[in-house]
């Protein structure tokens, strides 16, 4: 355990902001986090951060922040093809599919190349390319900041929706992640629905784990700056979901607008890239800050931008949008 003071965030989160944390604190093992609690007396608001591939600093963190770095990967069991696998709440993610996929283990292939820890996964339930890590979770197990309980909650007990589950809602700042066991499988099921990465697959040869793994981080790199090269947490605003008769009333307007049913009931996903792209900003600057030039729904730090740089670029985003479209864009990245 380690604790540092008036602590520079910079590189703990992936917007390269150089916002200060009043108390920061990195624990190697969860065990030592009921001797923490214990002894923390400073009555100070709690954040927990993963990686920091979804923070937006606005200012310096006037609390504490602790950062979890567990290690591990373990397979807890075997039934038949399928695996459970417990990541430690520290490991990379990216590094946790890698894993997988050269154990011949599906499930998480498509969710390659995601910047971020295994701890912080399920908490906005992080989704690419047809799936979400929901699918395939089994357990999250984490530490009680209130009473200093360990805990193991199931998919069903997670709440998970769209980049949402309860760590994010009711339980927010109140546990410490430490590790989330998946359900992989030998039996390998590829899900290459989503358009671009069949073609990419197919370009490559025939559907497989390594391929598939290939295709969805080409595509990535491709649409996404790298955060260390250009300052970004991924999509910055969810993507809104409306209902089809207001959807039908947008086509009118707009006969090009793309949207996705969504099983559950009558709404339409639209693609939030194409309405910011609509209202023109894609590819603009807006002092140090920027929104990039292959993929409208991420904001850039250009170099030495502030929080609240960003915060008022998305405002004015979410402005246009909501004049053109009168539809409200939700961040999914958090503001502190
Ligand atoms: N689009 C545009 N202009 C743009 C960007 C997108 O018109 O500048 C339209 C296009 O019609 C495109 C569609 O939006 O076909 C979808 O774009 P893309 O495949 O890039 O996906 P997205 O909806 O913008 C979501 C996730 C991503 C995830 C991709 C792939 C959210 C908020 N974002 O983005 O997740 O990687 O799908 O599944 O749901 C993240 O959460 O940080 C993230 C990167």
């Amino acid at each position: 355990m380690e604790h540092y003071s008036n602590y520079s965030l910079k590189q703990h989160n992936t917007f390269g902001l150089d916002a200060r944390a009043k108390d920061f604190w990195i624990f190697d093992n969860p065990d030592e986090l009921g001797g923490w609690l214990h002894n923390n007396q400073s009555g100070d608001q709690v954040l927990v951060i993963g990686g920091g591939s979804n923070l937006l600093f606005t200012k310096d963190y006037e609390g504490t922040i602790l950062s979890p770095a567990f290690k591990g990967i373990e397979i807890t069991a075997e039934n038949g093809d399928d695996v459970w696998v417990r990541f430690a709440a520290g490991e990379e993610w990216d590094y946790c599919v890698e894993w997988a996929v050269e154990r011949g283990l599906g499930g998480i292939e498509n969710l390659s190349y995601i910047p971020g820890h295994a701890g912080a996964a399920p908490v906005q339930n992080i989704g690419a390319y047809g799936v979400e890590v929901a699918d395939v979770l089994a357990f999250v197990e984490g530490f009680m900041l209130g009473d200093g309980t360990f805990f193991r909650k199931t998919r069903e007990e997670c709440d998970f929706d769209y980049r949402y589950s309860i760590f994010k809602g009711p339980l927010k700042n109140k546990v410490v992640v430490t590790g989330v066991v998946l359900r992989l499988s030998k039996n390998l099921k590829f899900l290459l629905d989503y358009g671009t990465v069949k073609d990419r697959v197919r370009s490559l040869g025939e559907p497989s784990l390594g391929n598939i793994r290939k295709a969805v981080v080409d595509i990535r790199k491709e649409k996404l700056p790298e955060p260390k090269v250009l300052g970004n947490a991924g999509s910055f605003f969810k993507n809104p979901v409306v209902t089809i008769s207001f959807y039908q009333q947008l086509q009118e307007k707009w006969p090009d607008i793309p949207g996705y049913r969504l099983e559950a009931g009558k709404k339409v996903k639209v693609p939030a890239g194409w309405l910011i792209e609509k209202t023109g900003w894609k590819g603009r600057e807006y002092g140090n800050a920027g929104v990039h030039k292959n993929q409208a729904l991420v904001l850039i730090n250009r170099g030495g931008a502030t929080g609240s740089e960003i915060a008022n670029l998305a405002r004015a985003i979410q402005d246009d949008v909501l004049t053109t479209f009168n539809i409200e864009l939700q961040p999914e990245v958090n503001f502190l």
